[in-house]
């Protein structure tokens, strides 16, 4: 399995750039998958920095819809653009702060349409815009739209259903959609993992892991029963967490038996530098720039 990291909050390689947000190129199973593309074109700065050629993929998988995984995809040359897989649910207006000091803020696919038109999409929010992107994507049949168990490929799956299974890990309740006018809770149902069968187990890709990083693993025990886990790439979400919920994180990878656990993104450097103390050399570092072959 080869893992090229294209966008990642830190960078320390001269000519690479870094922003909040993820974009990995995956090669495995005979298939090379774009996973997220972070919020801006820096993905293919970096490809081009790492000779990583992202001509003739298989497909783009996006974990949920929030900018900062899906904001670069207007940036991909059109004419090599293979299938979009996706969460229908991924395109709700999404939105995160505190509802009651009415300082919400738009957080959703810049380029998904939304309020009035693909031109206007998202512009009061100051997101760039992509004016036919997604009817470009219709038009070649392109999106895809993943449903909770996928095969998109021989031994790669897209999943979502992931549930609050795991005590310490309740809801998040920043995030919040807007529904037939009104803000209700986002429950993140566009949320899915990127599941590839190895010679060695399961390799389990998260964006964001919004819905806790053990329910991920969790969902992936559930769906494929008795298959041995074998690496977890993720955002993990933990940046500002408490103690307690970082032991239980730990303790819970431990239980879960990976052999490799590669946090990035928004698991925030607390809790990275914590699990790099616990798990030694199998917690790999994960900025831009860097590529393993595991
Ligand atoms: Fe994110």
């Amino acid at each position: 399995m080869k893992i090229e990291i294209l966008t990642e909050n830190t960078v320390n390689r001269r000519g690479f750039l870094a922003e909040h947000g993820l974009s990995v190129l995956i090669g495995a199973a005979g298939r090379r998958i774009l996973f997220d593309t972070g919020q801006s074109g820096v993905y293919l700065h970096n490809a081009g920095q790492m000779k990583a050629d992202l001509n003739g993929l298989d497909g783009i998988v996006l974990s949920h819809g929030h900018y900062d995984h899906t904001g670069g995809l207007p940036e991909f040359p059109p004419e090599q653009l293979p299938p979009v897989y996706v969460r229908e649910r991924a395109f709700e207006e999404k939105m995160t702060g505190n509802l009651d000091k009415g300082t919400l803020r738009e957080i959703g696919i810049p380029w998904r349409g939304g309020r009035g038109s693909e031109k206007g999409a998202a512009s009061g929010a100051g997101f760039g815009t992509a004016p036919g992107l997604l009817s470009l994507l219709r038009e070649k049949g392109l999106l895809r739209f993943t449903g909770e168990r996928e095969e998109i490929f021989p031994d790669i799956w897209t999943v979502g259903g992931i549930r609050a299974a795991v005590p310490q890990e309740p809801l998040p309740n920043a995030f919040f959609i807007r529904k037939d006018g009104r803000l209700v809770p986002d429950c993140m149902e566009d949320e899915q993992l990127l599941v590839i069968r190895t010679e060695n187990g399961l390799a389990v890709s998260a964006g964001c892991a919004q819905l806790g990083t053990l329910n991920c693993p969790e969902r992936v025990r559930q769906a494929y029963t008795g298959q041995r886990l074998w690496l977890l790439l993720a955002g993990m979400h933990l940046r500002g967490c408490t103690e307690e919920r970082l032991d239980a994180t730990v303790e819970g990878l431990r239980r879960c038996g990976f052999q490799w656990i590669l946090p990035l993104h928004c698991t925030g450097i607390e809790a990275i530098a914590r699990m790099r103390k616990e798990f030694g050399e199998k917690c790999l570092a994960g900025e831009a720039g860097r590529v393993y072959e595991l």
